[in-house]
């Protein structure tokens, strides 16, 4: 069986999201996504987030493309649930391109395509104005 790990905020649920976990799950058996804790995106200086983690962990489940969720609470984290868990891919976004080649001594590494137009960023932006959002 072929295992498969990706992380993310997943903040305000998004169809870039959606993509992204649907392309992640296509590149093995079991998809492991890894959602983060409050702690962890501030500490990474992301300090605006709106869902809380539950929130966010409920609406990577409902996407249906997740087989198992795990909570990212610390720095070096991923290499220990690559090891832990026997995870054979490293997926995520390209705009992390590059950032992740470290975890190539562990398991495979691949970036996939960003969905264009849309982001957790510009949803919050909308959120805070007020606007109706269509996601
Ligand atoms: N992602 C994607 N396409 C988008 C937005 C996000 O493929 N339009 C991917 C990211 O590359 C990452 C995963 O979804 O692999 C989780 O990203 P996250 O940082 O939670 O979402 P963003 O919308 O990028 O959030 P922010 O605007 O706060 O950076």
């Amino acid at each position: 069986m072929k295992k498969v790990i990706t992380y993310g905020t997943f903040d305000l649920l998004h169809q870039g999201h959606i993509n992204l976990l649907r392309r992640a799950k296509a590149l093995g058996d079991y998809l492991i996504v890894g959602v983060t804790t409050e702690e962890f995106d501030l500490a990474r200086g992301k300090t605006n987030i709106h869902d809380s983690i539950q929130t966010r962990i409920e609406a990577v489940k409902a996407t249906g493309y997740a087989d198992e969720i795990i909570v990212e609470d610390y720095v070096g984290q991923k290499i220990d649930d690559i090891v832990r868990l026997g995870v054979d891919i490293f997926a995520i976004g390209s705009d992390w391109k590059g950032k992740f080649d470290y975890l190539k001594k562990y398991c495979s590494v691949v970036y996939l395509p960003r969905t264009k137009g849309i982001s957790s960023t510009m949803l919050r932006e909308a959120v805070k104005d007020g606007k109706n959002l269509i996601r």
